[in-house]
């Protein structure tokens, strides 16, 4: 078998212009126009990429994108005095502060002092705790992606029996909460987990997302079970000369899709998805601060 490939890049290009039809919308309607706040602390490479990424595609779809960059030493005092500030500001519907957040910083508190309804991450404990008790909440923007994806790939989870190797706060533990609202039979495997390739051998839908190139092999997968790899991982490519490195995922891409019945790439699977659901948050956040029906489709 050879499993379809299932394109994020396309995927999440339909995703952000239907947000950018409903942000139309709202700007002639009802003179709203949604506004995301990205807060960035220090010199991070990798997030400042992400956060210029995600205040051009924000422009894009026609919202107000505004950028915080801090200096690395910033004090808790003064990043909290700009999220304050952020939470106050009318103009302002999402907050973002990239992670991770120098040493120095408590992360729990800063995303804690958010406003929860303008946490567009879905890192804030009442979010979390929402969508633990199946409220309506900010759904983390990596894993509301792969739900689309996989929604849209069976119509109905339910009764599917999900694995979710990997337990963080942003991607694991969330996933499993949003595929067991959606009726799955769902197991969180971590480092832990005991033979974890049976584990894994029961799933219909397996998320790999612990950040470790390539660990899941083929034959881990259950012929026709559909993969969805969270995974970014920089690795050396000596086939592309002398000091290359290429991105991979956290499963063996060759060697899963002779197996799967679809599987996303690395890159141009999930990646896309995540700042395409910030958009698609940041547009509910804005719905409801306003009363206005939210978007169908780009919510849970
Ligand atoms: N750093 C890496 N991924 C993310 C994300 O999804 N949100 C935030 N705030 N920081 C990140």
């Amino acid at each position: 078998m050879t499993a379809q490939i299932i394109n994020g890049k396309a995927f999440a290009e339909r995703v952000r212009s239907q947000v950018a039809e409903h942000v139309a919308r709202l700007k002639v309607d009802h003179a709203i126009v949604p506004g995301l706040a990205v807060v960035l602390v220090g010199e991070d490479p990798a997030s400042q990429v992400y956060v210029r990424s995600k205040g051009k595609l924000t422009v894009e779809v026609g919202m107000h994108s505004v950028e915080h960059k801090l200096d690395a030493d910033t004090s808790e005092t003064d990043l909290l005095a700009v999220i304050n500030k952020l939470n106050a500001d009318p103009a302002i519907h999402g907050i973002l502060v990239q992670l991770p957040l120098p040493k120095h910083l408590n992360e729990d508190l800063v995303i804690g002092n958010i406003d929860p309804v303008k946490d567009v991450d879905g890192f804030h404990i009442s979010n979390v705790g929402l969508l633990g008790t199946g409220q309506k909440s900010m759904v983390p923007c990596t894993p509301l992606g792969c739900l689309m994806m996989l929604r849209d790939h069976f119509g109905s989870l339910s009764g599917r029996d999900a694995v979710v190797i990997g337990r963080s706060n942003i991607v694991g533990k969330p996933m499993a909460q949003l595929l067991l609202g959606d009726s799955c039979t769902v197991t969180i495997a971590h480092s832990r987990t005991k033979n974890l390739p049976d584990v894994v051998r029961r799933a219909d839908i397996v998320v790999a997302a612990v950040g470790r190139a390539e660990m899941v092999p083929g034959d881990w997968i259950k012929p026709g079970a559909v993969v969805i790899d969270v995974g970014i991982n920089r690795i050396p490519a000596p086939e592309k000369g002398e000091g290359k490195m290429k991105l991979v995922g956290d499963v063996d891409f060759a060697s899963c899709a002779g197996i799967a019945g679809a599987i996303t790439p690395v890159p141009g699977g999930v990646g896309p998805m995540t700042i395409a659901c910030l958009l698609a948050n940041t547009l509910t956040a804005t719905c409801r601060a306003n009363n206005l029906p939210e978007p169908e489709g780009l919510t849970v």
